[in-house]
């Protein structure tokens, strides 16, 4: 987990690294599994701001401070969204596993000032003409059909047939593609390949056939406009280019389904495993409300990301930053930051959490809540159907996806009685 830094490769020039010497491995799976011990352990060993080494031993800043990632996300003049500023693509080879989305890529992700603005103000007002009820009951439906294949046979594993699906198939929706028209588990599976750098499969190809499907779609909400969020960003006074709708509407897709889907995921597993939330399946004490939110502050599902680059040499939690240097904010390490929560007691029954970020990048409006609504709809529908659903495993034999970026289970498996619809 806290590999020391090997020695380069003979002739091989070593990334140049503020804190050479002391900078740890955020990759692996025992980081994966207990990734709270290696904050504490960076806390204790750097403070606030800690030198990291990413995939093929790429330097970095993890920011594990509430106060430093606030910082990082109010100051987006001063930690930019734009990677190309990065002092390291030099080092970076064309099959690095996290390129997908941290090689610069014109989209809302990426752009900066005005014309982020523009871009990102389309996509609330797309987003905010969606009906949440609709949306809601859209969420029931899937969740039944899906239930409705796996809840004869008694048992199923719950992340790919269930928590991954329901969000995939509302957004593919509301952005415009026919139910079943596109093959929603192909576009699901390489959206997860494209964030996961360690499944032996190759996460830019995997993206290279998202955008081909994306591209796709803008072409036909483009010669035949609907009531969906892609031709409301093709029809926007902004005047967008297609190319620049395919690209957003990349990002909605993966911006919503992976950390929706884990957010499912994570509040089913807690939902399954803490007594405090045992009763509640059978209709107890603590609600799904409670666990969705408490989600949010111990396993948030984008726990870190990558990130902001420094536009000037700055101090960042006594650190000495400079210019072109990567910034990881770690919004996991951040909500349970001991200076702002020091009993430990992390304030769950409020959503001051970071876990949808801040400032000018933040998840923009209205997101979060039609991510709630997915969410909230989707563990409620399991729950309602399968009432006596338990975990088919020992809780500790459930194990973490390894991606830098998402806090979610590779596999949820659980048994219920088997319901003959
Ligand atoms: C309907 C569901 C969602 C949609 C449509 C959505 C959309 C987006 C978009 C378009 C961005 C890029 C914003 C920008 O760079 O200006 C974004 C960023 C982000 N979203 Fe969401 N999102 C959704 C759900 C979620 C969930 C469930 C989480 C986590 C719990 C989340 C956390 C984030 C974070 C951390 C960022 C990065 C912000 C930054 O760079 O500071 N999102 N989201």
């Amino acid at each position: 987990m806290t590999d020391s830094l090997p020695s380069p490769p003979d002739g091989a020039a070593p990334p140049a690294c503020p804190a050479r010497g002391t900078a740890v491995r955020l990759s692996g799976l025992a980081y994966q599994q207990t990734p709270e011990q290696l904050y504490r352990t960076l806390r204790r060993d750097h403070g606030p701001v800690a030198p990291v080494l990413l995939d093929n031993d790429i330097p970095a800043w993890l920011v594990l401070g509430y106060n430093e990632v606030s910082y990082v996300t109010g100051n987006d003049e001063l930690f930019a969204r734009d990677s190309r500023r990065w002092s390291q693509w030099d080092h970076i080879p064309p099959d690095w596993p996290l390129l997908p989305y941290v090689g610069y890529q014109p989209s809302v992700l990426f752009v900066e000032g005005a014309e982020h603005q523009v871009r990102a103000g389309a996509i609330s007002d797309a987003l905010d003409a969606v009906d949440q009820m609709e949306l809601a009951s859209l969420c029931q439906d899937i969740g039944y059909a899906l239930i409705a294949g796996f809840a004869g046979s008694g048992q199923a594993e719950l992340m790919t047939t269930y928590a991954h699906q329901v969000p995939m198939r509302a957004i593919v929706q509301l952005c415009g593609m026919p139910a079943g028209g596109l093959d929603t588990e192909e576009l699901v599976r390489d959206l997860r390949l494209s964030l996961d750098a360690h499944e032996g499969e190759d996460p830019v190809a995997a993206y290279g056939r998202v955008q081909a499907r994306i591209e796709q779609l803008v072409k036909e909400r483009r010669a035949a406009p609907g009531d969906d969020v892609t031709s409301r960003m093709l029809l926007h006074p902004a005047g967008l280019t297609d190319e620049a709708v395919v690209q957003d509407v990349i990002t909605i897709i993966a911006a919503a389904q992976q950390p929706t889907a884990n957010w499912i995921g994570n509040s089913l597993r807690l939902l399954l495993t803490d007594d405090r939330f045992a009763t509640t399946v059978a209709g107890g004490k603590l609600s799904v409300g409670q666990a969705l939110n408490e989600v949010l502050w111990l396993d948030t599902p984008t726990q870190n990301f990558i990130g902001r680059w420094a536009a000037r040499d700055t101090q960042l939690g006594g650190r000495q930053i400079k210019a072109g240097d990567c910034v990881v904010m770690s919004f996991a390490a951040a909500n349970t930051d001991p200076g702002v929560w020091p009993d430990g007691h992390v304030g769950a029954e409020n959503s001051s959490h970071l876990s949808f970020s801040n400032g000018e990048h933040r998840c923009p409006f209205p997101a979060p809540q039609l991510a709630d609504v997915i969410a909230r709809t989707a563990v409620e529908t399991l729950l309602e159907q399968l009432p006596d659903v338990v975990l088919g495993v020992e809780a500790h034999e459930l194990r973490w996806r390894p991606s830098i970026w998402m806090r979610g289970l590779g596999t949820l498996p659980v048994i219920f009685t088997p319901v003959l619809h």
